[in-house]
């Protein structure tokens, strides 16, 4: 499929499934079982930053970025539905809001070296081109500027619950574009390694200063919920999350 196609099909179905994703995934969560920003700190002081939100989604991450202090919120998403959410949800911050409707692949006429914080929840592995889409981020943020982003842990999916047992049912080695299960086969997601998101942030400018991969169980007695995408026990053996924070090199 051409890489046209893929964002059309992504699209499509992310305006059809929008509205059960509105804030699911947002900060100060990184994502499903996974530790937060409260335990995290990795954003540090937000009062008067420029912050960018790539793939933001209903805008519930740059509502908690506003209600920290952040001084400007900008954001990107592919989806129609999501930027007007976004739109409604950050209506009464005292702030200057920019919202674009566009692909993180491409430009869509955001300011250069400009942003203190760019930040992706759950949504920088949706990109079609990881190179381009962080050489974007990259020309966004100001020299020392930070780039912060979670996305779901790419053992994740390779692991499956049939009936008895979890079962490794795909290659963690193979990279590439993928009919993703959990979305009924309805959309495109690459499959990468951990270490491509590694070394393609250290390739396109950016030093690593953390790679968190930790789990946040539950306590207490958990339900059996072996076949849910992110179940408790899955989790119990594998993170469900990574999440990177890096810097850009001046
Ligand atoms: C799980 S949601 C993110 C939630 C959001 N970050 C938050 O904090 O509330 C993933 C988002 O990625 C967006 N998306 C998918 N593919 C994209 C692309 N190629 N470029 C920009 N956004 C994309 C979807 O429209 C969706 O809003």
């Amino acid at each position: 499929m051409e890489t046209e196609e893929i964002l059309k099909l992504n699209k499509d179905s992310w305006e059809l499934s929008a509205e059960r994703f509105f804030g699911r995934t947002a900060l100060p969560e990184y994502g499903p079982l996974a530790p937060t920003e409260h335990q995290l700190q990795l954003f540090g002081d937000i009062s008067d930053k420029k912050v960018l939100d790539i793939g933001c989604g209903s805008g519930h991450s740059l509502q908690y970025m506003g209600d920290k202090g952040a001084n400007e919120l900008w954001g990107i998403d592919l989806t129609t539905k999501q930027i007007q959410t976004a739109q409604e949800v950050l209506r009464n911050q005292k702030v200057n809001v920019s919202l674009f409707e566009s692909a993180m692949e491409e430009d869509p006429g955001l300011p250069h070296t400009y942003f203190d914080i760019a930040y992706s929840i759950y949504a920088l592995g949706w990109t079609t081109d990881l190179r381009r889409t962080l050489m974007n981020i990259h020309n966004y943020l100001k020299p020392e500027g930070i780039f912060i982003f979670s996305w779901e842990h790419p053992m994740h999916d390779r692991i499956k619950y049939t009936g008895e047992a979890f079962h490794l049912e795909k290659s963690y080695n193979l990279e590439g574009p993928e009919f993703n299960e959990a979305w009924h086969n309805n959309v495109v997601i690459f499959h990468r390694k951990l270490t491509t998101y590694i070394n393609t942030l250290v390739e396109t400018g950016f030093m690593i200063e953390r790679v968190v991969d930790d789990v946040l169980l539950p306590e207490g007695e958990v339900p059996q919920d072996y076949t849910k995408w992110y179940s408790v026990q899955k989790a119990q053996l594998l993170p469900t999350t990574f999440i990177i924070k890096a810097r850009k090199r001046s």
